[in-house]
């Protein structure tokens, strides 16, 4: 096997080869921003939007884009190129850089660090959409600008251990009473045919996955709001979907070990998986 070829710096190098300091502020304080990018049969599925939410991130903790649009294009294009027949998630960071002591304050002159991988898309098994997913709620610990898609993750990442520790596959995380989203999803619940989603606020991710598949209702005339979705009405929802650039959507069939509605996945989830999957052939072309 060909070894696996990463972008670090301006260079497309052999994974063995990427070095980053132990400087690096991204190492040190997690002071980075990310992105997670689809790309089916080799196309970028919505570049415009996620490098937009790239923009926004970075002005959030005041770095400007190292990349202009068209050299990003350019630099996850080759990378995809690897292997056009896979689908695959392309991953992007940027850290602030690497300073020459470990200080708190931003450095004046910083030259950022950029990264970015192809790696197969890790689509869930057909057993996983026939009967669908356990998830738990969990109070949000997390601090209060998660509309930043940084890679400061902790918070997320033990929310999502304790999911796992107890037989769930996501946590959805509750701050004063609302369920706002998974540990790395967005969330979505359908009661009597509406399809609901909390509005964006710094206090989630506003995901790409998540406007498309409003787009997507649209389109298709199906209703939706978006509004607040207390943690009692998240308990009697007809339907719970997690969506995400890399899980897509997925039917939540146990929430807190009960079934959710007759514990199937639901008719509308159903409906909006074909409409969604007819959406990226359109683009696998
Ligand atoms: N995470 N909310 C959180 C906290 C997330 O981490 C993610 C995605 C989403 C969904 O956003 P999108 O539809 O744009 O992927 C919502 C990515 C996939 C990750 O961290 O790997």
């Amino acid at each position: 096997m060909t070894e696996q070829i990463i972008y670090l710096n301006g260079e497309f190098i052999p994974l063995s080869e990427a070095r980053v300091s132990v400087f690096d502020r991204g190492f040190l304080f997690g002071d980075a921003v990310y992105e997670v990018i689809p790309a089916y049969g080799g196309h970028l599925f919505r570049l415009e939007e996620h490098l937009t939410r790239l923009d926004d991130s970075l002005r959030g903790i005041r770095m400007q884009n190292p990349l202009s649009r068209q050299k990003w294009r350019t630099l996850l294009e080759r990378l995809s190129e690897c292997c056009p027949d896979e689908d695959q998630s392309l991953y992007l960071q940027v850290t602030r850089g690497v300073g020459d002591k470990r200080d708190h304050g931003i450095p004046k002159t910083i030259q950022p660090t950029v990264f970015a991988m192809a790696n197969p898309m890790n689509r869930p098994g057909p057993e996983v959409y026939a009967e669908g997913i356990s998830v738990i709620t969990l109070d949000d610990i997390r601090w209060q600008l998660c509309n930043i898609k940084a890679t400061t993750l902790l918070a997320n990442v033990l929310a999502r251990s304790q999911a796992s520790d107890e037989g769930a596959a996501e946590a959805i995380l509750v701050r004063d009473g609302k369920a706002l989203e998974g540990a790395a999803s967005n969330l979505f619940i359908v009661n009597s045919g509406l399809i609901i989603t909390p509005p964006k606020s710094p206090l989630l991710l506003p995901g790409i996955t998540r406007d498309l598949i409003l787009e997507l209702a649209d389109d298709a005339g199906i209703p939706w709001c978006e509004a607040d979705i207390h943690a009692t009405e998240l308990a009697n929802a007809d339907e719970i979907w997690i969506t995400s650039s890399t899980k897509e959507i997925l039917p939540v069939t146990i929430l807190n070990r009960h079934p959710v509605g007759d514990g199937k996945p639901g008719p509308r989830w159903d409906h909006m998986m074909t409409l969604y999957r007819a959406y990226i052939q359109l683009v696998r072309g």
